[in-house]
């Protein structure tokens, strides 16, 4: 198992370049099981959670190449041999459920074990099958043998369907467009997720030759085609990955410019930096977040859908605010068990204190090094920051998290400064 060593080394200088988007490349790379066509997805970040994606395609049947070097993926669902997903795989990996949609438009049916991923919250499947069942499939949760559930999605033809999403989910979302796409008729996706990876799998399907409109609004209409073939696509950037930086950038008061990063897809995280005095200039070399000698502030975050905060930035951002001027509060709204890493970070001395949904900072501290625990992938991100300005060396276990969905973490916070190495 690794582990991450982390000791202060001031502030961070330089320049980093951001990734393709985790949470938009799952999605794509499931979309290639709506073609028997050759397919091509560039910008892939390298990623724990993309090799599961490879592994999940496979044992579908797809033809998957993978060239890291290059940062690209060939794939060719040429023949679906089965449409029972590998509970090892799913287990891995939440996202996994993102080949429900698809898999089923294309055969059918799917069989999916109900999925993994970061521990943060029961996180139900009621609105992906709530859509999948309004677009006509039969859906079945039952046993297996180990334990865990299988939901189970047949039909004999998907029609179109006007859904209402209780919560703009995102993998509901991106479940319904995508068997939308090959069902006949009309869908339409009220409150529909508004998250650039959503208007990502739309430009993409949309290039296989669907007919997807309004992604990136909250009522997307999808007009169902009979057959969909073969597009390249380039990942987007990681807009948690640049907010990541951003912050690194902050809370070691440094000066780094954030290059290969979409500004608009950050303006919430942007903002709140800037209500805590930092300086964010978007230039043309990249994103510069600097503090410029001045001591930074407490502010109030509350976590929404896009475009509100994301919720993927709130441990990031706590720690920021552990160590700033004055008290701040965070509320968690999207995910009912997100703050497993106070109980880290108090290890490190933020005196962070929980009640319910809403978080207590009472701001300037100065963390100490301590050996903590990465208990999922964003808290395993804020526990490096924790680490990057902490008093004495920090030492973070249960890494593997943090690789699910960061590409060369370890070399990126090198090359602008940060002393941290892995150690196996
Ligand atoms: C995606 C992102 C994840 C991010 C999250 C919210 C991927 C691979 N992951 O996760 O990084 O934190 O969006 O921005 O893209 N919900 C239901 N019923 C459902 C589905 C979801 O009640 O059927 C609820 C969830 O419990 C949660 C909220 O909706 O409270 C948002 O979840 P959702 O948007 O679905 O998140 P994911 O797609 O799993």
């Amino acid at each position: 198992m690794s582990k991450f060593i982390i000791d202060n080394a001031g502030s961070l200088t330089g320049f980093v370049e951001v990734s393709g988007s985790k949470n938009a490349v799952l999605p794509l790379m499931a979309a290639t099981l709506l073609t028997d066509d050759d397919c091509l997805i560039t910008e892939v970040p390298n990623l724990m959670d993309v090799e599961v994606m490879c592994g999940l395609l496979r044992s579908f049947g797809s033809n998957v190449r993978c060239d890291m070097e290059d940062h690209s993926i060939e794939l060719k669902a040429g023949d679906i041999i089965t449409n029972e997903a590998p509970a090892e795989l799913v287990k891995k990996m939440r996202a996994s459920i993102v080949a429900m949609g698809p898999l089923l438009a294309r055969t059918g049916q799917a069989r999916i074990p109900l999925p993994g991923g970061c521990a943060i919250g029961d996180r139900p499947i009621d609105l992906h099958v709530k859509g999948l069942h309004a677009l006509g499939a039969d859906i079945t949760i039952y046993r297996i043998e180990d334990g865990h559930e299988c939901v189970e999605a047949t039909t004999d033809g998907l029609h179109g369907a006007e859904i209402y999403l209780d919560t703009p989910s995102v993998g509901a979302t991106e479940n319904i467009m995508m068997a939308a796409a090959l069902a006949d008729g009309v869908t339409v996706i009220e409150n529909a997720a508004q998250e650039p990876e959503i208007v990502d799998l739309a430009n993409y399907i949309n290039k296989m030759g669907a007919r997807i409109k309004g992604a990136g609004m909250d009522i997307i209409k999808i007009e169902g085609v009979k057959s969909l073939h073969g597009a390249a696509h380039s990942v987007i950037p990681d807009r948690i990955e640049a907010g990541t930086f951003m912050l690194a950038a902050a809370i070691t008061g440094g000066d780094v410019t954030i290059t290969n990063m979409l500004p608009d897809h950050v303006k919430p995280v942007a903002a709140k930096l800037r209500e805590c005095g930092c300086i964010v200039e978007n230039t043309l070399e990249g994103t510069r977040v600097r503090l410029n000698g001045r001591s930074p502030i407490a502010t109030d975050i509350k976590t929404l859908p896009y475009p509100g905060f994301p919720t993927d930035i709130q441990p990031q951002f706590m720690t920021f605010l552990a160590t700033v001027r004055g008290s701040s509060t965070i509320l968690e709204t999207v995910f009912e068990n997100r703050f497993m890493h106070i109980e880290q970070l108090n290890k490190m001395g933020a005196k962070i204190r929980e009640d319910g949904r809403r978080a207590y900072i009472p701001g300037g501290m100065t963390l100490k090094g301590n050996e903590v625990t990465a208990t999922d992938l964003r808290a395993g991100a804020a526990l490096v920051l924790a680490g990057l300005v902490a008093e004495g060396e920090t030492t973070i276990s249960d890494v593997y998290h943090i690789d699910r969905g960061y590409d060369s973490i370890i070399e990126k916070f090198r090359a602008v400064g940060g002393k941290i190495e892995r150690r196996e």
